[in-house]
């Protein structure tokens, strides 16, 4: 991991107050960044969850709300959490909104049925203590459906994926937002283990079916599980 980017409590105030900043244009720059592609990858997300209807699920680091309001039209109860005051009130969504630390979760224990998480796995202080709050906030049989962002295998279309990623996501972020939280975005990818590490984590933590997708074109991964029974 490169050693100039934050760790810890330092780590926390960083992010919250950079997703306080860019929460205004967050949508925006999303769309454009992604081609709308995340909305797709949210409803595949979503899909691979493989709840039914009035079930109650978490979405954790619910930023702006886009996954609460996909699993509203499901019909699943879903209860959004986020550090950023700043996000939650920016928020688009009809879901009730808590902000909270998602390595410290307000619910019982194994009190939900799933939980969704987009794009914050990086942006956490340390992963295992987090795998083990889904651990233990989602019931034996529950499932949850984490979405990153990923590397494409194929070398060309990788090559593209880092200048994209690397030099226009900046570009973009930074005439649109904040400059510096968008320079900060490709370079946060440095905190997430290797794939298989972090299926293997997933899987230690109590979800031993834990699995990971690539999804098109590769900008993002899918990772999905069962909590043991
Ligand atoms: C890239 S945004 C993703 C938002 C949303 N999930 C989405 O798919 O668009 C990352 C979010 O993680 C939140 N976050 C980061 N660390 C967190 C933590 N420890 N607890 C709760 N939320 C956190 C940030 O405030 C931000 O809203």
């Amino acid at each position: 991991m490169a050693t100039d980017l934050p760790s810890g409590d330092e780590k926390v105030a960083a992010v919250r107050s950079m997703f306080d900043s860019i929460a205004p244009r967050y949508d925006l720059v999303n769309r454009i960044m992604t081609f709308g592609l995340d909305v797709r990858w949210r409803r595949r997300a979503l899909r691979d969850l493989r709840l039914p209807p009035r079930t109650t699920v978490l979405d954790l680091a619910s930023g702006t709300g886009d996954f609460c309001r996909e699993l509203e039209r499901a019909g699943i109860r879903v209860v959004g959490m986020d550090l950023s005051l700043g996000m939650l009130q920016n928020a688009r969504t009809d879901a009730p909104l808590v902000q909270a630390d998602v390595l410290r979760l307000p619910v019982p224990d194994h009190g939900v049925d799933g939980v969704t998480c987009g794009f914050a796995l990086r942006n956490l202080v340390d992963l295992q203590p987090f795998l083990a709050e889904l651990a233990r906030a989602v019931r034996p049989g529950g499932r949850i459906a984490l979405l990153e962002v990923g590397e494409p295998t194929n070398p060309i279309l990788r090559w593209g994926h880092h200048l994209y990623f690397g030099r226009i996501v900046p570009l973009i972020g930074g005439l649109l937002s904040d400059p510096a939280a968008y320079r900060y975005l490709p370079r946060s990818v440095a905190y997430l283990p290797d794939p298989d590490v972090l299926v293997q984590m997933i899987r230690d933590a109590g979800f031993g079916d834990a699995t990971r997708t690539l999804l098109a074109p590769g900008a993002a991964q899918l990772l999905v599980g069962t909590r043991d029974g």
